[in-house]
């Protein structure tokens, strides 16, 4: 087992994405790329978004963790572009994610409760696309002529895996103890067990594809 495949086993999925998942999507690496690109972009457009979304008073190094998080995926959309571009693709301009569009689905609308759930769905993309980007490295490193994927996907591994966790500890900040206590409508936790239990729902009914939250080939 790759290195990267154990990091990903500890992450609190409630599913797991095989390696034939990965060896068919790299097939086809200028969609899958393009694919990705979009999810750079989408990432950085939700970090801007959330800037000025901090819960209740002013919470002191909000703005300063958006902003660094919307840097790290805008420097992830030129890598992504790059070894794109590199290949004859080109980004296109409109794209469509029912993955990430039916996350969003599951945000409560109002209150702490929302901000809550969009800290929520925006870890659990970074988790979920951590856990691809572990399978991806690892069939990139068998495929040959792919070793710049293979260091790609490496490298944002650790990149979104620490976004997941800024994500994480950021809709428990809201949620809160103290004076916050009372600020999310159920206990924060029973909530993210909820939502990993959905994310693994939804993953399972996307269709296959060269794309990184597709389905799994049967
Ligand atoms: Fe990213
Ligand atoms: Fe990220």
């Amino acid at each position: 087992m790759s290195d990267l495949i154990s990091k990903a086993d500890v992450l609190p999925l409630h599913s797991r994405t095989p390696l034939e998942w990965g060896r068919a999507v790299l097939a086809d690496p200028v969609p899958l790329l393009a694919d990705h690109a979009f999810l750079e972009k989408k990432a950085a457009q939700n970090a801007m978004e959330l800037l000025t979304r901090w819960p209740g008073e002013w919470l002191p190094g909000w703005v300063e963790t958006m902003t660094g998080i919307a840097r790290d995926e805008a420097a992830h959309l030129s890598q992504v572009v790059r070894l794109l571009t590199r290949r004859g693709g080109r980004l296109g301009r409109s794209h469509s994610n029912p993955y990430a569009s039916q996350l969003r689905a599951l945000v409560r609308l109002g209150g702490q409760d929302e901000i809550i759930d969009r800290l929520f769905a925006s870890a659990l993309i970074e988790l979920r696309s951590c856990e691809r980007f572990s399978v991806l490295a690892t069939c990139a490193a068998e495929m040959e002529g792919a070793e710049d994927l293979a260091a790609l996907y490496k490298a944002l591994f650790s990149s979104e895996l620490g976004h997941f966790k800024v994500f994480l500890k950021a809709a428990h900040r809201t949620a809160g103890g103290g004076v916050r206590r009372k600020l999310a409508s159920i206990p924060v936790e029973f909530r993210w067990q909820e939502m990993l239990a959905a994310e693994a729902k939804i993953l399972e009914g996307q269709a296959v594809g060269p794309r990184i939250h597709s389905g799994v080939p049967a």
